[in-house]
């Protein structure tokens, strides 16, 4: 391997050159317009230009760096960092425009090799960085918008983390690393998101509801997005090997005996604690299970299919965190009015009912509250800045937010292939109905 002297000794900004793999013409037009190369090829020889950093291999249909013949004559170049920022910016605006294959829940689960992802992380992962990136820059006036160039700035440096990772021999190790780093350094993107969101708006001034409808739909294709790409990153670091820093789950994210009537209780308790901190007090509730066949509560068959815990949780959370808010907010004797949760299943689902006798949601209000822009935030009239220190409105574990809780379950059902609705009975309570398909057969 011939290093050509280059600007930068920046690990991150080497780049290979090889003779022998197949031309992409998208990547010579980048190339060409974006770059002159610090360096000079010799005469008569028909190079072509293969950037490790770019070594995803995400439009050139697999033939990239497929060629074998391509290890005996690459060269290492050094670039600037500008012009390796402009190379990113240029490969995000291009992969932007590439269709994303749906990977679906179904077939992530089925993975059991962290190896055996690696092509598909390389070919989808870094596409869905891109394609939120661009989703940003759609938005006029982002710049102005200190979570929105906060969240582009993380999906950037994301971005270029993914594509320099060397997928012809990957360590699975420096995967893990890098996927861990990405998934803490994003635990504040819905915040961040729904914020930035939300101030945006309001710099509007005016505001119609076709915007608001717009931004609703904005925030459910980003979020959406990064439900997939975490379900991937998740999976791979739950079944690589504890010795390359993963879980070493057999079964990766997915739990194939979970007990729903656990999680709920759980998500019950977690809800009721974070209601002992605010209002002094604890909600009650019941769980109960319920099977197809009999009738009844169930005492001693506990529902178990095959699910990822942590996104029933999640769900369940929510749901249960706006009940006992509300319950507790009624102030009539709340031993009386305890929160049911029903957990029903049958050989192809779960379906779980949540019902309070809090007053319910005034017809009025109607679909407003699926939207990103209502909910306690909104109706105060204020979201916080956000800040990595975190004041209440950050922590994720709080009891009411940015009004995220009801549109971003149902996105996590969604993507489960279930469904979530919610049922007012002004002045009387509220049904949340949850219905989610079992992920394999009954156990
Ligand atoms: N069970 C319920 N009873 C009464 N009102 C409810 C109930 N569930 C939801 N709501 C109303 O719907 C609004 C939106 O709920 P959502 O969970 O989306 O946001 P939030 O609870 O205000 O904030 P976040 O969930 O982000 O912490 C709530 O603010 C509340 O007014
Ligand atoms: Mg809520």
């Amino acid at each position: 391997m011939r290093s050509v002297q280059g600007c930068c000794s920046l690990r991150k900004s080497l780049f290979t050159i090889s003779t022998s793999t197949s031309w992409c013409a998208w990547r010579r037009i980048i190339l060409q317009q974006c770059v002159r190369l610090p360096v000079r090829l010799p005469a008569g020889q028909q190079r072509q230009l293969q950037m490790r950093a770019f070594g995803t291999g995400l439009a050139s249909g697999g033939r990239m760096g497929s060629n074998n013949s391509d290890k005996s004559d690459r060269h290492l170049v050094a670039v600037r960092e500008e012009r390796f920022q402009e190379l990113v910016a240029a490969e995000v605006a291009y992969l932007a425009t590439v269709p994303v294959k749906p990977v679906s829940m179904r077939q992530i689960v089925t993975w059991r090799n962290a190896r055996d992802m690696v092509p598909t992380i390389q070919k989808e992962v870094p596409k869905r960085f891109a394609l939120r990136i661009r989703l940003i820059e759609t938005l006029d006036g982002w710049q102005a918008i200190p979570e929105l160039v906060k969240m582009h700035d993380l999906l950037t440096g994301w971005y270029r983390d993914l594509v320099l990772l060397d997928y012809k021999n990957p360590d699975l190790a420096s995967f893990v690393r890098s996927f861990k780093s990405i998934r803490d350094e994003g635990r504040h993107t819905i915040a961040l998101s729904a914020s930035g969101i939300y101030k945006l708006r309001n710099k509007l001034g005016k505001f119609s509801q076709q915007e608001t409808n717009f931004l609703d739909e904005w925030l459910d294709g980003f979020l959406l997005s990064r439900i997939g790409t975490n379900a991937l990153i998740d999976q791979f670091i739950a079944i690589a090997s504890k010795e390359d820093g993963g879980l070493g789950r057999p079964t990766g994210i997915t739990d194939p005996r979970c007990n729903a009537s656990n999680i709920c209780r759980f998500a019950a308790q977690v809800s009721s604690y974070m209601c002992y901190q605010r209002f002094g007090t604890e909600p009650k509730y019941i769980v109960q299970d319920y099977q197809a066949g009999r009738v009844g509560p169930q005492e001693k068959s506990p529902c178990y299919f095959s699910l990822i815990p942590s996104y029933l949780r999640y769900i369940m959370c929510e749901l249960l965190k706006n009940s006992f808010r509300a319950t507790l907010l009624t102030e009539i004797d709340i031993s009386s009015r305890p929160v049911h949760i029903r957990v029903c299943n049958d050989v192809h689902h779960v379906a779980i009912l949540v019902s309070d006798e809090a007053g319910g949601i005034p017809f009025e209000v109607g679909d407003q509250i699926w939207s990103y822009m209502y909910g306690t935030a909104a109706k105060i009239g204020t979201v916080n800045s956000f800040s990595t220190e975190g004041d209440e409105l950050d922590n994720p574990e709080s009891l009411t937010g940015y009004g995220v809780g009801l549109p971003c379950a149902r996105l996590y059902a969604r993507y489960l292939g279930g469904k979530l609705s919610l049922t007012s009975y002004p002045s009387y309570g509220t049904q949340a109905h949850l219905i989610l398909p079992r992920l394999g057969s009954p156990p």
